[in-house]
């Protein structure tokens, strides 16, 4: 840890501004100094397509920002959702907190051999500085949106804040893309139910949460983080994992081989949401 000076009280603030803007860059995997140009390094990269698996069509990909039907894995508001009846084996996978200079590049080779669409929550101020990665994401068929600007707890702060934090992040996705984004995931899935219906009705996302959970953050190896994935994932299921964490990227393989070995479609949020029946949901696994 860094000693500050007192007898420099500026110099002090400068350094701890140094470090705090460090720490957060570090999540993107900025601050090595190389990360980009390793990036640039790698790509692009050829993959073999994967002739026996594809993403199924859906009718749309478009989202259903404004839906208020309550259903089981929904708040009572229909806006912040967790999981979605669905008739069929179908699935999304999402990816938080990027995107990463070296990680999310090595993800989307793993998606791109197993022709894999997910769904990115990312961060703007990684987007900003990797914006060739979000257009990858983008390009290669999954979907971005939108994690918060720096990753701070919604609920702390005020409206103003919020929809100024929504609304960068919104921007820089746009900017990088081209596309528009149609959901918000929450930090720390926190979000008062105030702030959903003011940030549904500002930029029409509702907040997508997660059924499948793998703590895959506190680094508990990539074994188990394949196990708690295949044994947490059934239809209609929405899987919480990181793509800045080397552990998570390692478990990925086996992971998704093994999704796909039961049967399960991977589709995106939007197209989960877009399948949404009325009937009770579907939780028999293929
Ligand atoms: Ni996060």
């Amino acid at each position: 840890m860094h000693t500050l000076s007192i007898r420099h009280p500026q110099r002090a603030v400068n350094r701890l501004a140094l470090i705090l803007f460090s720490a957060v860059l570090a999540s993107c995997g900025i601050g090595g100094g190389s990360a980009q140009n390793a990036y640039n390094a790698a790509a692009p990269v050829k993959t073999t397509a994967n002739t026996g698996y594809r993403t199924p069509r859906t009718a749309t990909t478009q989202a259903t920002g404004s839906g208020t039907s309550s259903f089981a894995g929904a708040s009572a508001d229909g806006l912040s959702i967790s999981r979605v009846p669905v008739n069929g084996p179908f699935i999304a996978i999402t990816f938080d907190d990027g995107p990463h200079g070296t990680l999310t590049p090595q993800l989307l080779d793993m998606l791109r051999q197993r022709n894999i669409k997910a769904t990115f929550f990312c961060v703007g101020q990684c987007v900003q500085t990797y914006p060739d990665i979000a257009r990858r994401i983008v390009a290669e068929g999954h979907e971005i949106a939108n994690h918060s600007w720096s990753h701070k707890l919604l609920t702390k702060m005020g409206d103003a804040a919020l929809l100024d934090d929504m609304g960068r992040t919104h921007q820089a996705i746009i900017n990088a893309t081209g596309v528009t984004p149609k959901l918000l995931r929450p930090p720390y899935g926190a979000l008062h139910a105030q702030q959903r219906t003011l940030v549904n009705a500002k930029f029409g996302y509702p907040s997508i949460l997660w059924s499948v959970d793998p703590l895959d953050w506190k680094k508990p190896g990539s074994a188990a983080i394949t196990q708690r994935i295949l044994a947490g994932t059934d239809a209609g299921g929405i899987i919480l994992a990181h793509d800045i964490h080397a552990g998570t990227i390692a478990a990925m393989p086996e992971t998704l081989d093994g999704l796909l070995k039961r049967g399960y479609r991977f589709v995106t949020v939007s197209q989960l949401l877009a399948m949404k029946t009325t009937a009770a949901p579907a939780t028999a696994a293929p």
